[in-house]
């Protein structure tokens, strides 16, 4: 079994703190994606799980085995970079084959464990190729090919897709989603894409400046997320914020509920249902509506003007601007008849909005 512990993992050069105390679980079988503004240390947390860096203090442990200061060789893991450097001079097989061939492997193991991966990767017809006669997504596949014949018992990914066009990102995606159910084995995936990290997590690991802010399931962190920085994160477009001020705890109808008088928005008030303890009059909150929550029917009213609209086709984001220059992008149903220049009565619904301290800490409303 490969799972994967960190504990307390650090990451220095020199001076500089990357990775400051990180703890994650990862159990078998499982996808994990790292996500997190550039520079936050997603690549040098992977490449420590590795061995390609050392772990500066705290224990990684793959399976049960501590693993700080063994060989990369020796984790049973394999990486998958970006930059997928084939080989130029050898074909599709010699470049799967080249590590097994390198530490050893006997001919005929070689050759079954290469033709296997070739199957599960539909790369058969193109093994006597060189790698400049192949598209960007044959190569990457290539490049998981010489991964997945190494049998590791985790794979680590860094940004695979990224070099590749947008038709073909959507086409390996669905590939290493069906391998990750194929080989049933532990993936460790870095993206900066939104969908690739919701589509293929069963756990998104959201990081900033070498810290894990939040971890779970990929609606979870959408539905829950415990900060403004996830839950700007997660989300495209990103939430809303609208800051104010609580300046009630009204109740109706049996409900309790938190006024908040939003700035920039002509004292505009709002309701937010509240299950918990309302906060104290006189906290100032931000309050996070996520574009797909405004619609006709919202008990919340903004009054707004559209400043601009981006047509999709199937949908419509429209950038408004309140009296005060508050700025919400709004996920709007009637996209085709809007004009930018027209005021509006923007409604979303209160009751899935979310409040947040100034710090930017979640405060729970059940
Ligand atoms: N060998 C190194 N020596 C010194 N600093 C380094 C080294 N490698 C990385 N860093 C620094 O560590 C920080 C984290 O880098 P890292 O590559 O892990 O970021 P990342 O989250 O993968 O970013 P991106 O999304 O841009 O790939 C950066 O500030 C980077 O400059
Ligand atoms: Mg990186």
């Amino acid at each position: 079994m490969a799972d994967v512990k960190l504990t307390q993992v650090r990451k220095s050069f020199g001076e500089i703190d990357i990775i400051r105390g990180v703890d994650l679980d990862i159990k078998h079988g499982e996808f994990v994606v790292f996500v997190g503004p550039s520079g936050c240390g997603k690549s040098t947390l992977l490449r420590a799980i590795s061995g390609l860096e050392d772990i500066t203090s705290g224990e990684l442990r793959i399976g049960d085995q501590v693993m700080n200061h063994v060989d990369p060789s020796k984790r049973g893991i394999a990486m998958v970079f970006q930059s997928y450097a084939l080989y130029p001079h050898m074909t599709v097989r010699e470049n799967m084959g080249f590590a097994l061939k390198h530490a050893g492997v006997a001919k005929d193991v070689v050759k079954s464990k290469v033709d296997a991966a070739a199957k599960i990767l539909g790369l058969e017809p193109l093994m006597d190729r060189k790698p400049k006669a192949l598209s960007g997504g044959q190569r990457q596949r290539v490049a998981i090919g010489r991964a997945i014949v190494r049998d590791p018992q985790v794979f680590l990914f860094d940004e695979p897709l990224s070099n590749l066009d947008a038709e073909l990102r959507v086409h390996m995606r669905i590939e290493i989603a069906r391998l990750h159910r194929e080989l049933g084995s532990t993936i460790i995936y870095v993206t900066h894409d939104q969908v690739e990290a919701m589509t293929l997590a069963d756990k998104i690991v959201v990081l900033r400046a070498g810290v894990v802010e939040q971890v779970g399931a990929p609606l979870v962190l959408y539905d829950n997320p415990a900060n403004t920085f996830v839950a700007g994160f997660i989300g495209s477009p990103r939430m809303n914020f609208l800051e104010g001020t609580v300046t009630g705890q009204p109740r109706f109808n049996g409900t309790n509920y938190c006024e908040v008088t939003l700035k920039g928005f002509d004292n505009t008030v709002v309701n937010l249902p509240f299950a918990g303890a309302v906060p104290a009059v006189g906290t100032e909150v931000s309050v996070g509506v996520r574009p797909e929550h405004f619609q006709d029917d919202g008990d919340a009213v903004l009054p707004v003007t559209i400043d601009m609209l981006e047509h999709l086709g199937g949908e419509t984001f429209m950038y408004a601007r309140s009296s005060g220059d508050a700025m919400v992008v709004i996920e709007s149903k009637h996209g085709r008849s809007l004009r930018s220049g027209q005021a509006l009565e923007a409604r979303f619904d209160a009751g899935k909005a979310l409040l947040f301290h100034k710090d930017g800490q979640r405060i729970y409303a059940h």
